[in-house]
């Protein structure tokens, strides 16, 4: 049925901020955020996140809406259609491009999650184990994960042949509610601790001392990565929208939503991670490592660490649905392409790309790139969400602001009336604010990176 005519929409109003919340809600507010609050002090980059959320998250996460609203297409086709014969495509491309390298990691990361669906019931069932050499012996293994891996791009690619509403919107409605009490459950246990203040401190109390250009950078990189903006998955969902359907308040309820599991994400860990001795800035491995330990602390751990990690897989899943779906929508719309073929054979290059980093903790463990220091996961996490998806949001901030028009984005969106008015405010902030703090940040950001101590 998905000829180049015939392009789905969401089945009804909640169909968009479903699906829009389940690519955001994700690894990025279990799995990353922690480690990058943990490896930049704590309370002070959360802060910091918070504050980019708001002046940089939200604008451009309605910039995002309105192009794809208004134009109906994939970002490559969206960028033609508001500027015809002119370069502004390639905005689109980059976007297309860098959901393909954030998915290659990504998909390792959630085979992981999908590993620890039964590696959590044997660490927390065995009487004395560490649980960091159970996470560090899966990762370095090198078949196992590669397994994994490929089982979650094979799950991902099933959904996205399966089409929008059948396949991406029947998903995300079941798991956001059991994913919110399952955090509850655990921020319970993990607050009541013996020892859990101090992990309480270091997550709500700011220090400001240490924070200097990459402080700032790791926070737009992860209010990008988590809100799943700068890449064009955005746009795209929004190009299922109705025209109908209004825009601001829809995304005020996604960022809000977001916003709220990645807080409770760090409610849950970091006071298990000193209560139980562990150091915050563990990176890549600290959920996978301290919630286990927090499960066998706990009665019925078994069943809650297999429910938490069948969660997590579920979220990581929908969230890679939306990758994938960016790549597929651009070879449907732009180049003809049949729905199945395109899912199938970007996510078989995908999974093959994502290989080197799964590989990197193990038979290239030597490689890294000059200057950064990091394994391969951690490098193209970094490229992609410190340099793609900041210069992605940026440059779609300026198109929409000087190019298209803001004017003209306003009165797009306001056709449609919410409880929220678009009005001078999300000017300024897209035309001044978003674009200077980006450019500002990256660019002090990747010095420092580069060249500071
Ligand atoms: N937002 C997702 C997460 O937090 C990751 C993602 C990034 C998804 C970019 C789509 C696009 O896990």
């Amino acid at each position: 049925m998905q000829g180049v005519n015939f392009r789905e929409s969401w089945a009804t109003r909640m169909g968009f901020i479903l699906a829009a919340s389940g690519s955001a809600v994700g690894l990025g507010n279990i799995w990353r955020f922690p480690y990058m609050t943990g490896e930049h002090g704590g309370a002070a980059f959360l802060v910091i996140y918070l504050v980019a959320i708001i002046l940089i998250g939200y604008p451009v996460m309605i910039n995002e809406i309105i192009v794809g609203r208004k134009t109906n297409r994939n970002p490559v086709g969206a960028f033609k259609a508001l500027a015809p014969n002119s370069p502004w495509w390639l905005v689109g491309a980059l976007g297309v491009f860098t959901g393909f390298v954030i998915l290659s990691y990504y998909s390792v990361v959630a085979g992981w999650s999908l590993a620890y669906i039964y590696k959590v019931v044997l660490s927390t069932t065995a009487a004395e184990i560490d649980h960091a050499d159970v996470f560090i012996g899966h990762i370095t293994s090198v078949w196992e994960p590669i397994i994994w891996q490929a089982i979650f791009m094979i799950l991902t690619i099933s959904i996205i042949a399966a089409g929008v509403v059948r396949g991406i919107q029947r998903w995300v409605t079941i798991l956001m509610p059991a994913l919110l009490v399952l955090l509850v459950i655990l921020i319970i246990r993990a607050v009541t601790l013996p020892g859990a203040g101090e992990g309480l401190t270091y997550y709500l109390q700011p220090n400001f001392g240490d924070v200097g250009p990459r402080t700032f950078l790791g926070a737009i990189s992860q209010a990008f990565f988590t809100l799943s903006l700068g890449m064009g998955a955005i746009i795209t969902y929004g190009s299922y929208l109705r025209q109908k359907d209004e825009i601001p308040g829809n995304a005020a309820s996604v960022v809000g939503l977001d916003t709220g599991i990645a807080i409770m994400a760090g409610l849950a860990i970091f006071p298990a991670v000193f209560a139980l001795g562990f150091a915050p800035d563990g990176g890549p491995g600290l959920v996978f490592i301290t919630l286990p330990a927090v499960f066998a602390e706990m009665p019925m751990g078994v069943l809650f660490g297999l429910l938490f990690f069948i969660l997590l897989s579920i979220a990581a899943l929908t969230s890679a649905i939306s990758l994938l779906e960016v790549v597929t929508a651009w070879l449907i719309d732009e180049k003809g392409w049949s729905r199945g073929s395109a899912a199938v054979v970007m996510g078989i290059i995908i999974f093959v790309v994502g290989l080197p980093t799964t590989l990197g903790y193990s038979v290239l463990s030597d490689v890294t790139f000059p200057g950064l220091g990091m394994d391969l996961l951690d490098t193209y996490d970094w490229f992609a969400n410190s340099i793609f998806l900041p210069l992605g949001g940026l440059l779609t901030a300026i198109f929409v602001g000087y190019i298209w028009g803001a004017r003209n984005a306003v009165e797009e969106c306001n056709r449609t009336s919410g409880f929220i008015c678009l009005g001078n405010w999300w000017i300024i902030l897209i035309r001044y604010v978003v674009p200077v703090l980006i450019l500002t940040i990256m660019i002090m950001g990747i010095y420092d990176t580069f060249f500071g101590d």
